[in-house]
C-alpha cells in the first residue's frame, strides 16, 4: 500500500520533526527533506510544509533553497519563516520587526478549511523577529494576533489564497501550546491536499513484514539485539515476516553493558518467543582490547562499530552457510543526526551508520523497517506487537553502551584559563562559584556539532539554581556547551584528571554507580516521568579520595531529538547522593543542568 505523503521542508529549526510528527498523528505520513533536494524529490509529495527558521526572511538569509517548489501545483503552507518566504516570493513585503514571542490570541478573520474545528479566536505559540507587512495579489489577511489584550493587533498572522493553493501562518501549529494546531495541521493535509489518512501503525506493519518478505526473499536474516525496544521491534518484525527458522538473532556482551544485562536481554527474548535461533558471544574483552589508548569521542564510536561489525562477521559465518541480510533497529533521528540527511551536521556517528554497514546497505543487504520511525512510534509498533510495558518503558541506551558514557583522559589535559576566568566571572555574577572542568565533551549549538569544556556551578543549593541562570551562563560563557551542579563534595579542593581510556575496571565501577541511580529512580517514580539518565565517569578526583566523577545526566525529551534537563526532587537528590558517595572509588558526583541544545544528552 502507498499512502498519500507530506514533505516538511526542514530549514533548520528542530521544529520540523515536531511538523512531521504532528501530521503523522493525523495518520498523513510526512518525511523531512532538504530545502536544496530536487524537483523530483518534490514531486511525490501531495503538499508541502515549510517549516521555521532561526534565519531571517528580511534579510534573504538561508534564501538558497529550491524556489523551483513554488511552480508545483501542490498546496504548500508556510510556518514562521516559510509563511514570510511565501509572503516575498508572491510580492508581499516582509520586515525585520513587530517581534512577538510566547503566547498569542488569534482572531480569525475568514472562514476556511484550514481552519474548520477553530473557534473565533484561539491561543497559539508566537516566535519572531521579522512580520509579513504587504501580501501580494489574490492574498487573503486570513487572521490578526495580539500578544495580551489592550496590545495593538499584528497584522496578517494567517495569509490564504485558494487559486494558487499557498497558506502561511505566523504561529507555530506545531507546538503543544498552540492549543489546536494538530487540528490546523490534519487540516492541511487532508482537507486541502487532500491526502488519504491511512498511515496507521496496522497498516505500517503489514506493509514492514510484506516489504521485508519481498526484500529478503529465500535468504536469512541476521539481527543484532541489544535488548532495547528498536531491536527487540525489528526482531518482531522480521519473525513475523519470515518465521523464527530464518531469523538468526545475536546478541553480543560487548563488555559495554550495563550491569547483568546481557542475561536479561536474553531472558526477555525467550519470554517473547524468540529463542529458536538466539546465539550469544562474549566479546567483552575483544572490545576493551581494541579500546586501549583510545582517547577521541568519535575514534571510540568508529572502534566500537568496526569491532561490533567484525564480530557479527565472524559469528554470522559460524551459523550461516549463505550470504545473510543485516537488519537494524536504526530510527529516523539515528539517521538525521549521523548526517543522512544533507543538511544535518554530523553531530555523532551513530554505529549503525559506520563504514563497513554504510557499505552493505549501498550493496542492498541491509533490512531497516523503523528507519522512517520517531521512537514514540516505535514504542506505538511495540504495543501492537505485544510487547509488555518493561521493555516499552526501558529508556534509550546507545548503541556504543557505556563506552560513550566511560570518558577518557590522556592525563595532561587543562581547562582554557580564558574560559575558566571568564566562567567564574559569570557565575559570580549570578551568584554562584564556579569553575571548568578540564575536560570536553560534545554538544550541539546551531545544529553544528560543539566539543568544549564543560563548566560546574557551587556554592548554592541545587533546589535554589534557576533554569534561566544555567541557560544564561550558558550563553554568556564561550567555549562551554555544558553545566553541572556540584551534588557532592561540598567544595572541590584539588581537581585533577588522570590519564585514562576504557577499562573493564572503570567500567565495573560505573555499572556500580549506574544500577544506584536506576534504583533510585525506579524506587521514586521517577523512571517513568523522565526519558533517560544516562550515568557518566569522568577520570577526575576531587581532592577527596576515589578516581572518579560521576555525573547523573536526568532529561526529559519527547524524541531525544531537543531535551530539557529534569530536576531531582530533594529526596531523590539526597539518597543520590549519600548512596553515591559511599562507593569507594567515587571522589565526585555531579548532576548535569544542561538543556539540548547546547549539550548533547550524551556526553559522547
Ligand atoms: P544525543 O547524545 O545525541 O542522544 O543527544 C540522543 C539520543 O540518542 C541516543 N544515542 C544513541 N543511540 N546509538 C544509539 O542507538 C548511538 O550511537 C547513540 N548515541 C546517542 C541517546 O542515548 C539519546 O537517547
Amino acid at each position: 500500500m502507498t499512502h498519500d505523503a507530506i514533505a516538511v521542508v526542514d530549514f533548520g529549526g528542530q521544529y520540523a520533526h515536531l511538523i512531521a510528527t504532528k501530521i503523522r498523528k493525523a495518520k498523513v505520513f510526512a518525511e523531512i527533506v532538504d530545502p536544496e533536494a530536487p524537483l523530483e524529490v518534490f514531486r511525490k509529495f501531495k503538499g508541502i510544509v515549510l517549516s521555521g527558521s532561526p534565519a531571517l526572511s528580511s534579510k534573504g538569509e538561508a534564501s538558497d533553497y529550491n524556489h523551483e517548489i513554488f511552480g508545483l501545483e501542490v498546496p504548500i503552507l508556510g510556518i514562521c519563516f516559510g509563511h514570510q518566504e511565501i509572503a516575498k516570493h508572491y510580492g508581499g513585503k516582509v520586515v525585520h520587526g513587530g517581534r512577538e514571542w510566547g503566547y498569542a490570541i488569534f482572531r480569525r478573520l475568514v472562514e476556511h478549511p484550514l481552519f474548520d474545528g477553530w473557534e473565533a479566536e484561539e491561543q497559539v505559540f508566537m516566535s519572531h523577529f521579522d512580520s509579513v507587512v504587504e501580501v501580494g495579489e489574490g492574498f487573503v489577511e486570513a487572521g490578526r494576533s495580539r500578544v495580551g489584550e489592550g496590545v495593538d493587533e499584528q497584522r496578517f498572522s494567517a495569509v490564504i489564497n485558494d487559486k494558487v493553493r499557498r497558506y502561511g501562518v505566523q504561529f507555530h501549529p506545531e507546538v503543544d501550546d498552540t492549543v489546536k494546531g494538530d487540528i490546523l495541521l490534519a487540516n492541511f493535509a487532508i482537507k486541502i491536499c487532500g491526502c488519504k489518512p491511512t498511515w496507521t501503525m496496522e497498516n505500517f506493519l503489514e506493509a514492514k513484514i510484506q516489504e521485508t518478505r519481498e526484500f529478503v526473499k529465500d535468504g536469512s536474516v541476521f539481527l543484532l539485539v541489544s535488548g532495547g525496544v528498536d531491536s527487540t521491534v525489528t526482531a518482531l518484525i522480521v519473525a513475523r515476516a519470515l518465521g523464527g527458522d530464518k531469523l538468526h538473532l545475536l546478541h553480543i556482551d560487548n563488555g559495554l553493558m550495563r550491569k547483568d544485562e546481557s542475561k536479561a536481554v536474553l531472558r526477555q527474548l525467550e519470554a517473547l518467543g524468540l529463542q529458536k535461533n538466539l546465539h550469544f558471544v562474549d566479546a567483552g574483552d575483544e572490545f576493551l582490547k581494541r579500546l586501549e589508548g583510545v582517547f577521541d569521542p568519535e575514534q571510540k564510536r568508529r572502534v566500537i562499530g568496526d569491532t561490533f561489525v567484525e564480530v557479527f562477521k565472524r559469528e554470522a559465518e559460524r551459523f550461516l552457510s549463505q550470504e545473510c541480510f543485516l537488519a537494524q533497529g536504526t530510527i529516523y533521528p539515528d539517521m538525521i543526526e549521523t548526517g543522512g540527511t544533507k543538511r544535518a551536521d554530523t553531530i555523532k556517528t551513530h554505529h549503525n551508520r559506520v563504514p563497513l554497514i554504510r557499505k552493505m546497505i549501498e550493496e542492498g543487504r541491509v533490512v531497516e523497517p523503523l528507519r522512517e520511525l520517531y521512537k514514540s512510534e516505535v514504542r506505538e509498533l511495540g504495543a501492537l506487537l505485544g510487547l509488555p510495558k518493561e521493555v516499552l518503558a526501558r529508556h534509550p541506551f546507545p548503541g556504543p553502551g557505556l563506552g560513550v558514557r566511560c570518558l577518557c583522559a590522556r592525563g595532561d589535559e587543562r581547562a582554557d584559563q580564558e574560559v575558566a576566568s571568564r566562567f567564574l566571572e559569570v557565575c559570580k555574577k549570578y551568584g554562584w562559584e564556579g569553575f571548568v572542568l578540564p575536560i570536553k565533551s560534545v554538544g550541539v549549538k546551531a545544529d553544528l556539532r560543539s566539543y568544549e569544556f564543560a563548566g560546574v556551578l557551587w556554592g548554592g543549593r541545587y533546589e535554589e539554581l534557576d533554569e534561566g541562570v544555567v541557560s544564561a551562563i550558558l550563553k554568556e560563557v564561550e567555549g562551554i556547551n555544558r553545566c553541572a551542579y556540584l551534588l557532592y563534595p561540598e567544595k572541590p579542593l584539588e581537581v585533577v584528571v588522570r590519564r585514562a581510556y576504557v577499562t573493564k575496571e572503570r567500567l565495573d565501577m560505573l555499572r556500580e554507580a549506574d544500577s544506584i541511580v536506576d534504583e533510585v529512580l525506579r524506587k521514586h517514580g521517577i523512571y517513568d516521568q523522565i526519558w533517560q539518565c544516562p550515568v557518566v565517569a569522568l577520570p577526575i578526583s576531587f581532592g577527596s579520595g576515589g578516581l572518579e566523577t560521576i555525573v547523573t545526566r536526568p532529561v526529559q525529551s519527547s524524541r531525544g531529538m531537543t531535551a530539557r534537563a529534569y530536576r531531582f526532587p530533594e529526596p531523590v537528590l539526597h539518597e543520590l547522593k549519600s548512596r553515591l558517595s559511599s562507593l569507594p572509588f567515587i571522589s565526585a558526583v555531579l548532576v548535569d543542568l544542561t538543556s539540548k541544545p547546547p549539550g548533547t544528552i550524551e556526553w559522547e
